[in-house]
């Protein structure tokens, strides 16, 4: 599959002015100004110059444009005070939310919402053929019902068979005209349907991959966190790789496996995986799942969490929900609080390693507290067992034998259709056995039980 170069985003750097809405009621993890002072740096991230914000309270949404209409001619004039190019609201802006208010705001502004910059960041990040296509598949699926005269330079990229979605910095914003809108959503769905075909294609290639590093039994260590947390930046620390660092958000899009050292002459794998943000959408984790199985796939996760960050306990709970949205909420977690060297009272850190179930303080910078992380890792994956009892059937018999041969059997009971097995296995192996712990269940005989499992 040919490799495409990524579009940058062109300079000089377009004016953005930012719109965010407080709705009473609903739940958000950031107050308001800090969401829009992150929705700040996406901007800076993607090439944009903040020129201005504005915020509306409102009790329930406008249909027609979210904000109020009051607020439609305020910021009307606000962007031409401030020669605006782009308006990016930062929640999600419907297919009619976003018409009406292209109509309000004229030709000359360009109008995005928070998902659709992610979006264009993605773009700009994606190195391989996966993540290419990867980011590619949702900037279709979002762009189609929001396909309007505008956006018909998607078409256009899309029927060349091979460009990726509009980029922030993209030209051609004026189509030739309403009657081609319809064929333009069509060629849209056929390179959607090819694009899911090439990723099928992507991901049995992945599983095939993944299996023999399965059988090569060595544990998988998979890195999560908020988006510049410093995940790349310590994997570099940790396995001497050389993985792209910025200080930009998203940096790292495509996950990179390397071979680990741990004390004691042990091994692991760890692997780096796209940052996450709050307001992800869940179409967006959808269209990264590849990548993210490697996270459900893992028999350990590190959660980087930059402690320096004023909303760090609020970045550490959004990762916390992406992760029981991929369904890696029983994968165990050692919480990797990193960029201590930038605070100014150690207690910080060492308050916040108390609020943690499992934690280490460290600088990926400076290297401080790395000798912990590791004994730590070591210890979870090869020195600490826990007791387990899983009832696994006979199709499992991989994991009878990894039971038998690193853990320590204290009764095995045959049954119909396989075998439940109590007894001590390792923490590296605590994922692997995790969808296969019994749990005797009420009014079920365990005969049924199991058979129904098999
Ligand atoms: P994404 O790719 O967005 O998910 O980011 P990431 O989590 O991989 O972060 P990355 O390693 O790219 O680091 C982000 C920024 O934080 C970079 O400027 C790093 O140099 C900086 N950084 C990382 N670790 C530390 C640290 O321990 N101390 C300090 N002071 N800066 C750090």
């Amino acid at each position: 599959m040919a490799k495409r170069v990524p579009q940058p985003t062109t300079p000089p750097r377009e004016r953005a002015f930012l719109v965010g809405v407080d709705l009473r009621g609903q739940e958000s993890f950031l107050p308001l100004e800090d969401s829009l002072t992150e929705l700040a740096l996406l901007a800076d991230t993607a090439g944009l110059d903040v020129v201005g914000e504005m915020i509306q309270r409102l009790d329930r949404p406008n249909p027609d444009t979210l904000i109020g209409s009051g607020k439609v001619q305020e910021l009307k004039a606000l962007v031409e005070e401030t020669l605006a190019q782009v308006v990016i609201f930062d929640d999600e802006l419907n297919p009619r939310h976003q018409r009406e208010l292209e109509e309000a705001l004229g030709q000359n502004v360009r109008l995005l919402d928070r998902t659709a910059l992610i979006l264009d960041i993605f773009a700009q990040h994606a190195h391989s053929s996966e993540g290419i296509l990867q980011v590619e598949l949702a900037q279709y699926e979002y762009y189609l019902p929001r396909l309007t005269r505008r956006w018909t330079h998607l078409a256009r990229q899309a029927g060349g068979g091979g460009g990726r979605a509009g980029s922030v910095g993209g030209v051609g914003l004026r189509g030739p005209g309403e009657t081609q809108l319809e064929v333009d959503r069509r060629q849209i769905r056929s390179r959607i349907a090819h694009l899911k075909r090439e990723l099928e294609k992507v991901r049995a290639h992945r599983q095939r991959y993944r299996l023999q590093r399965k059988r090569s039994r060595l544990p998988v260590l998979a890195l999560v966190g908020y988006t510049n947390a410093g995940k790349s930046t310590l994997i570099n620390r940790l396995a001497h790789s050389d993985v792209y660092v910025a200080d930009q958000l998203f940096a790292t899009l495509d996950p990179t496996t390397r071979r680990l050292k741990l004390p004691g002459g042990y091994q692991a794998l760890i692997t780096d995986t796209v940052g996450f943000i709050q307001k992800l959408p869940t179409t967006l984790v959808a269209a990264f799942r590849a990548t993210l199985e490697e996270i459900a796939d893992a028999d350990l996760l590190l959660h980087v969490v930059d402690i320096s960050h004023p909303n760090a306990l609020q970045q550490a709970n959004a990762v916390h929900s992406t992760l029981e949205e991929i369904e890696a909420g029983h994968i165990p977690v050692l919480t990797v609080l990193n960029k201590i060297d930038l605070l100014s009272d150690p207690a910080v850190a060492r308050r916040a390693v108390e609020n943690f179930p499992n934690a280490v303080a460290i600088s990926a910078r400076t290297g401080e507290g790395l000798p912990d992380l590791l004994g730590s890792i070591q210890r979870i994956l090869y020195e600490t067992y826990q007791s387990i009892t899983v009832r696994l059937p006979y199709q499992e018999g991989q994991l009878i034998s990894l039971f038998h041969e690193f853990g320590q059997v204290e009764r095995i009971e045959h049954e119909r259709g396989g075998v439940r097995m109590q007894g001590r296995i390792p923490g590296r192996l605590a994922a692997q056995f995790a969808p296969w712990r019994y749990v005797p269940a009420e009014n079920v005989t365990e005969q049924d039980d199991l058979e129904e499992e098999v």
